[in-house]
This record gives structure tokens, sequence and C-alpha cells, in this order.
């Protein structure tokens, strides 16, 4: 085998995003597509369309289409049983993010997944491809940081306008989408932040709902971690400013590393500072340091990357970049942060998946939230900017 055969279900805003990169891959070609709503089809490039078949139904699409492996690009609340549909018809395996709305869900998806060690399945988490982010991982990994004492990620330049709440009908609602800027924007950040630091202990905080907009769901997180070894974190986030800011800091026994505006910055301390802070014969100042800026280089194509990284694992057995059940524990760390908001309380982690989805279900049934207008969807142009 050459090439993958993938299949798309969900042609919208992502899903048509992911047709125009399989269409630039040598390992990848697109043969099938699934959308309940067939002028999705319409949003395909002609030139890419003509040689793709179209399905409006999931279960059909999966018995017929000549398809080695699928990717899911529907609203969050399918993700699980459209997942395990495909695995169920031995369908390698893409799941956008998040991976489930909540964590129960992500665990019937894990369960099943275990039945199928044949199948390669991965998460869209496209930001671990970015060069800056691979280089965190790698001074973090390799020890140049020493001890992390202090996490700060501020991610409040994930700006959206009512309009772009409105342009779907599943959008910002607890029944349509089941969470805001933790469930939507922020999977990635998330995502990340296990990633490099791994899951902290406790978490607590205040999040906001409809704060800055109309709809019910969270659009301001505040939120404040634990871990066992004694690392704090903050995790701050916002689609209601502007504009925003998305600024991560480690400050590390050996210095502080900073990501901000595409700059990657060290300030390397001469002296680690549990050690400065018994031994230096000085009351006041600190180690003398230097100031290093970090290069970072190679592709930035995101999701292009992952899907080409799911083809090569099918066809020669490379390493998954983003194992689907990877993706249980940026949600598990949003769903604890929006429970720790919800309840007022200190959550410990491993969180109870059966109270999160029972509070989740409470949400549901006394929502009287009305969404007021579906105005058309977000143009694939705007959707572009907001990876
Ligand atoms: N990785 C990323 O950077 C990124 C970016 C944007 C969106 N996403 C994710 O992609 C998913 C889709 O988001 P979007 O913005 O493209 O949504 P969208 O509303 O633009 O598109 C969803 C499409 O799925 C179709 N659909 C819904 N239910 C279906 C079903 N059961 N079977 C077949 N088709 C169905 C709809 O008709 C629609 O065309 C979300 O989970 C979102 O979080 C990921």
């Amino acid at each position: 085998m050459d090439f993958v055969k993938f299949g798309i279900i969900g042609i919208g805003n992502m899903g048509t995003g992911h047709t125009n990169s399989i269409s630039t891959l040598a390992n990848a070609k697109l043969t099938a597509v699934c959308d309940i709503n067939p002028k999705a089809f319409d949003r395909m490039k002609p030139e890419i369309r003509k040689d793709v078949k179209c399905f409006t139904d999931a279960e059909t699409f999966f018995k017929e289409a000549d398809i080695d492996a699928v990717i899911i690009a529907v609203p969050h609340y399918s993700h699980p049983d459209l997942a395990i549909m495909a695995m169920q018809h031995g369908k390698h395996l893409i799941v956008e993010k998040p991976i489930a709305v909540h964590k129960k869900e992500a665990e019937r998806m894990i369960a099943e997944a275990a039945k199928h060690p044949e199948l390669k399945k991965s998460l869209m988490f496209n930001q671990r491809t970015l060069p800056a982010h691979k280089k965190i991982k790698q001074l973090i990994d390799g020890g140049e940081l020493g001890k992390i004492n202090r996490i700060n990620w501020v991610i409040t330049d994930w700006f959206r306008s009512q309009k772009y709440y409105d342009s779907g009908d599943w959008r910002a609602s607890w029944r349509g989408e089941g969470g805001g800027v933790l469930l939507n924007q922020c999977p990635h950040q998330l995502d990340l932040w296990q990633w490099f630091f791994g899951l902290p202990k406790t978490v607590r905080g205040v999040v906001k709902f409809g704060k800055y907009h109309d709809i019910e769901v969270e659009d301001e997180v505040n939120v404040y971690m634990e871990y066992e070894n004694g690392t704090v974190g903050n995790f701050i986030a916002s689609t209601g400013e502007m504009p925003g800011t998305n600024r991560l800091e480690i400050v590390a026994e050996r210095g502080k590393l900073t990501f901000e505006r595409g700059e990657l910055l060290f300030i390397r301390n001469e002296i680690e500072t549990s050690d400065f802070i018994k031994n230096t014969d000085k009351t006041f100042g600190i180690s003398d340091n230097w100031k290093c800026e970090i290069p970072f280089y190679g592709d930035i194509n995101q999701h292009r990357n992952v899907i080409e990284n799911v083809a090569n694992a099918i066809l020669k057995d490379t390493p998954l970049i983003a194992p689907m059940e990877e993706g249980i524990r940026g949600l598990e760390l949003g769903n604890s942060m929006l429970l720790a908001g919800l309840k007022d309380k200190v959550v410990t982690l491993p969180m109870d998946s059966d109270e999160y989805a029972a509070e989740l279900e409470k949400l549901i049934a006394t929502s009287r939230y009305q969404k007021k207008t579906v105005a058309t969807a977000a143009s694939a142009e705007d959707m572009a900017k907001s990876f």
C-alpha cells in the first residue's frame, strides 16, 4: 500500500480544511466524505469533490465507503459514537479535539480502542507539531530547566464575537456543545499543558458563564493548580478580551522560560534558585543570569502534519504524535476546571467522571437558554485564523 484511503465525517469548517490538507499529501488520498447536510459537500473544492463519494448517513458510509481511515470532524458530542462505530468497522481513526465532552465518554472510547490494537487511533492535537511547542517539550524533558516551580499560561487571545457563537446551532449551549472556552478553544492548551507538565493533583478556580457573550457556557476562566511535588500553575483563558494575550511562563530552578509573540526566551540562572536561597551571603539581589533566545525551526502545517503522521503510522508503523487515548488527560483537566468553578470547590484528580457527567446532565436539564439567531457558518478564512 503506497497511500492511505481517508474518509472524513463532517464537512464543516474543519472537515473542509482537512479535505484541502489531504489533497497536498503523497501518502494519503481522500476517497469518501459523510455529512448529514448534503449542502456541506459544496464546500469542497470542485477538483477535490470530483474524486470523492459522498454519503449522508454514517452507518452506510462505514459499510460502503472505500476507506482505510476516517477523520471525525463533527460537533463534540458525536465524537464518541462515531469513533466507536469507526473502530467497530475496522477503520483507523483521527478524532478532532476534544476527544469527547466529558471524561466518562472518553473512557467509553478508550475501552473500545483497547479491543482494536491493530488500528491506529489519533487525536487532532495539531499544536503538538508546532516547532516552538516541540522545543519547549524538549527543554523540559531534557532537564534544561530543572525542577519547575510555577507555570503561568494566559491564553486570552481566543476572542470570539457573538456572531461566531450564533454561527452554529450546536455552539455554546450545555446541550449542543457541553462547554465553552475550555471545550472548544482551549483543548489545545490543555493538552499541551498535560504534555509538558503532567496533570496536577488539585484544581480550584473561578469560572464565569456568559460574562461577555449571550451564551450559557463559560467564556472566562481563572484557575489555580497544585502538583504533588509543589509546582503550582495558573491557567487564565477568555474569549471576551480584545486584544488578548498568549503568554506561557515557566519558572524553574535553572531559570525562566517564556513564550510569547513567537519569541522563546530563556533567562538562565547561573546558580539554581534553591541553592542560591540557601547559600548566598547576599541579603538582596539574585543570581547572575544569561538571556538566551532559543531558535526553533520546522513545518507549521499543523493539521496536515497530524494526518501525514497517521498515514505513516498505518503504512510504516511510525509512532503517533498524539495517540487518541491521551486525549482524556487534557479533557479531564478542562472538566475539573469547570467542576471547580461550578461547585466552588477544590477538585482532586483523578476526577470522578460520574460526578461530572451528573453535573452536566443537571445543567442540560435546567437550561433555559435559547439561541437567538443562527447565522451562516464562519468562513473558511476566519476559521483558518483560529487554530
Ligand atoms: N483541530 C482544530 O484546530 C479544530 C479547529 C476547529 C474545529 N475543530 C473541531 O472540529 C469539530 C467540528 O467543528 P467545526 O467548526 O468544523 O463545526 P461545523 O459546525 O462547521 O461543522 C460540523 C459539520 O458536521 C456535520 N455533522 C454534524 N453531525 C453529524 C453527523 N452525526 N454525521 C455526519 N455529519 C455531521 C454538520 O452538518 C457540519 O457540516 C469540533 O469538534 C471542533 O472542536 C478542531
